[in-house]
């Protein structure tokens, strides 16, 4: 088969690796894909966006098969194009990726269906924002209604910030148009979880769970980030948290969804938190996590191109999903200065140390070929990933691996999977 992945970033490396283990998989195209991408994929020069030229190149290159990696085209209707044009896609439609396309319409899905969430208000005045907050409980949440690459959600403490919050949002539109409308919720505490499912519009297949660490600095101190390391499974996913989930929250958002004329295909990502009254949904994604899929793929035995054709022809109640009773852990090497401004374009180094290690992957997120070499083109540069036995393990040997490979101005979190110790 003929395969091509949309994206460029690390998960889109792990999904194009994971593809290429299939031995169903004669050649694989990425668009438009990254200098590590490009060592087993055929990168084609089109951007994720270019809903014409992606599908133009699918039908000239008799592509069998088409996987979208990333949240922007799957919220921009990229999968409805392209089945208009009679191929076949991995991914949900566009009235489906509103799940995670809009906050206000996943908040009211589960309010509807009675999934358990932070108790929230949706607003499109900033006035009435404002008035809501004089009676809110602090800290509270403010997140802007659409995509806002991961930023969008600000945790505010006080009453004062709250309200420069709503006009951050609102008025000044420092998201953009992601803040035309917000959700202002109940503040949660406790653990975080990412589980990842496949879903084929009616039924729900459950990865192993995974945990983000999403703070730039040691000891979650920082920004925001896309998220600078992984491990899987997460030993806080017990079965007593996955029971009530599979009771409350999986089948019951994808009925939900079904229920509203919006049957979604493709990947849920379900972001967790593990609350005091139990598990709560924070968030869906409507695609794999990164870096979740750099660390859940690698340890599923499944052919990929099966699983992900079950979803597509809605026979996923056949398939039987299975990991390795293993671990992974994800390390992030980024560029110093990252979320906020970095430099680009230093060489890598040490990149064929990776070479036929088993148990042992370099997932490039933001890398470019220059004049025949690898450089640093992002602001998260490599995925550095290893299994092990035990967590312990694949974190030793994750961290391990993070010295094989240099490139100036590198920089990464030294306690990735650290709150492992603490059970
Ligand atoms: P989201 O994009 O909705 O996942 O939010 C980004 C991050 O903000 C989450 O991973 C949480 O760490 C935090 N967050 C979001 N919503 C809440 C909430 N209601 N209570 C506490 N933390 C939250
Ligand atoms: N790692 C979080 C995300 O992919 O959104």
């Amino acid at each position: 088969m003929k395969i091509l992945i949309v994206g460029s970033g690390g998960r889109e490396h792990a999904i194009a690796a994971a593809v290429a283990k299939s031995p169903k998989a004669d050649k694989i195209y990425c668009a438009p894909g990254n200098a590590g991408i490009g060592q087993i994929a055929e990168c084609v020069p089109i951007g994720a966006m270019e809903f014409d030229k992606l599908t133009a190149f699918a039908k000239e290159n008799a592509i069998d098969l088409t996987i979208v990696g990333m949240d922007d085209p799957l919220v921009g209707g990229l999968v409805d194009e392209m089945e208009a044009a009679g191929l076949r896609v991995f991914g949900p439609r566009k009235n489906a990726a509103i799940l995670e396309g809009s906050k206000a319409f996943s908040k009211d899905l589960m309010k509807k269906y009675n999934i358990p969430t932070a108790a929230y208000e949706n607003f499109d005045d900033p006035q009435k924002a404002l008035a809501y907050l004089e009676t809110a409980k602090m800290p509270v949440v403010l997140k802007a209604d659409g995509l806002a690459l991961g930023k969008g959600v600000l945790i505010c403490e006080t009453l004062e910030d709250a309200k420069e919050g709503v006009r951050t949002i609102m008025e000044d539109k420092k998201f953009g148009a992601a803040g035309n409308r917000m959700v202002i919720e109940e503040f949660m505490t406790g653990r975080e979880v990412s589980v990842l499912s496949f879903v084929d519009g009616k039924t729900i297949k459950i990865m192993s769970s995974a945990q983000d660490h999403k703070r730039a600095l040691d000891g979650d101190q920082g920004l925001n980030t896309g998220g600078m390391g992984t491990f899987s499974p997460s030993p806080f996913y017990t079965d007593e948290v996955d029971a009530f989930c599979r009771k409350y929250i999986y089948q019951a958002t994808v009925d939900a969804m079904a229920a509203e004329g919006r049957p979604f295909k493709g990947v849920i990502f379900f972001g967790l938190m593990l609350t005091e009254d139990g598990p709560k949904v924070l968030e869906y994604n409507a695609r794999f996590g990164d870096p979740e899929a750099q660390v859940v793929l690698p340890r599923m035995r499944n052919d990929m191109i099966d699983v992900v054709e079950a979803c597509i022809d809605g026979t996923l109640d056949r398939i039987t999903l299975s990991f390795e009773d293993n671990a992974a852990v994800c390390v992030i090497l980024a560029s110093e200065g990252y979320p906020v401004s970095y430099e680009k374009g230093f060489a890598i180094e040490g990149l064929e140390n990776f070479k036929d290690k088993d148990g042992y992957y370099c997932f490039h997120a933001g890398t470019a070929l220059k004049n025949d070499k690898i450089v640093t083109n992002g602001g998260r540069v490599l995925g550095v990933t290893a299994k092990g036995a035990t967590l312990q393990e694949a974190r030793a040997n994750a961290y391990a691996a993070t010295e094989w490979v240099h490139f100036d101005r590198q920089y990464m979190r030294h306690d990735i999977g650290k709150a492992i110790d603490e059970i």
